[in-house]
């Protein structure tokens, strides 16, 4: 139980990584508040999980007044915030900049940087006041790596990087360590995804060629990134702040 006590907030949790994490999470014993814009996916989520130390938030992150809402409703609900996990994130259109539209690139942008920053200026504050705690950031081997015919997605997850970064070195004073994680290629709806907006109609073709440039030979599953979420949040990572951690079977390499 490496998170015994402590109350988490993960947004994007009604599907994939984020809810793979919050079940890990309270597996180790936390109180998770679970976040999403889908409130349809939110409810079946917390109805499966059947547990009374989880419960739901509908929010949509870019929203100030709703991320505000959302961090004060855990900590009426839970009484403290001790981790918060800004996972949100949308991949946007697949395609080449010359044919991308700025209404894409400002919704990609929002989800996930603004989303990951409204976050931050909200739960910060609460975790500073429960005495410290873990901040962590769902980045992507697109935010260490350029790749093709994704621009939006991949400057938005390296944008989160340098917001991990900045928080990083505001939050150790108030005990709060902040980081990054950063998966490869993960069986969720988002891979899917991207696979038919490369290859439309021919999404297992794109699956195979990628993983096998993936050193491991395969995509991952949302509990290995679940797995890395559980240590960084724990007292296990109590000098780790400021980092960047790939979950990706070498993607990167
Ligand atoms: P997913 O699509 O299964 O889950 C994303 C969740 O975010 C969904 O439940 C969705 O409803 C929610 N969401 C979207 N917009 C929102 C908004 N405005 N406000 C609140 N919630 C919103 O995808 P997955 O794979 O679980 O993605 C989770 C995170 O992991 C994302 O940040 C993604 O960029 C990142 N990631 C995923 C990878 C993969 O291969 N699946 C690889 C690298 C990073």
């Amino acid at each position: 139980m490496k998170l015994q006590g402590k109350v988490a907030l993960i947004t994007g949790a009604a599907n994939g990584i984020g809810l793979a994490t919050a079940e890990r999470f309270l597996q180790e014993g936390a109180a998770v508040m679970l976040a999403d814009i889908d409130g349809g996916a939110l409810d079946g989520a917390v109805a499966a999980l059947n547990s009374d130390r989880a419960a739901s938030q509908v929010v949509d992150v870019t929203d100030e007044a709703q991320v505000a809402a959302t961090v004060k409703a855990t900590v009426d609900r839970f009484g403290r915030l001790d981790v918060f996990v800004a996972n949100a994130g949308i991949e946007g259109r697949i395609g080449e900049i010359i044919d991308s539209s700025v209404a894409n690139f400002d919704r990609v942008m929002a989800v996930n940087v603004r989303g990951a920053w409204l976050g931050l200026k909200y739960a910060i504050p609460a975790i500073r006041d429960a005495g410290g705690g873990s901040i962590l950031l769902t980045s992507s081997g697109a935010g260490v790596k350029g790749s093709p015919n994704l621009a939006p997605y991949n400057a938005s997850k390296h944008a989160v990087i340098g917001l991990m970064r900045c928080a990083a070195l505001e939050c150790a004073k108030y005990n709060i360590r902040v980081n990054t994680v950063n998966p490869g290629p993960i069986e969720t709806r988002m891979m899917r995804a991207i696979e038919d907006g490369f290859v439309p109609g021919g999404g297992e073709q794109f699956k195979q060629q990628l993983s096998a440039v993936t050193p491991m030979g395969r995509y991952g599953l949302p509990e290995e990134i679940a797995a890395m979420m559980v240590f960084l949040a724990s007292d296990d990572a109590s000098y780790c702040t400021g980092s960047v951690y790939m979950v990706d079977g070498g993607n990167a390499t």
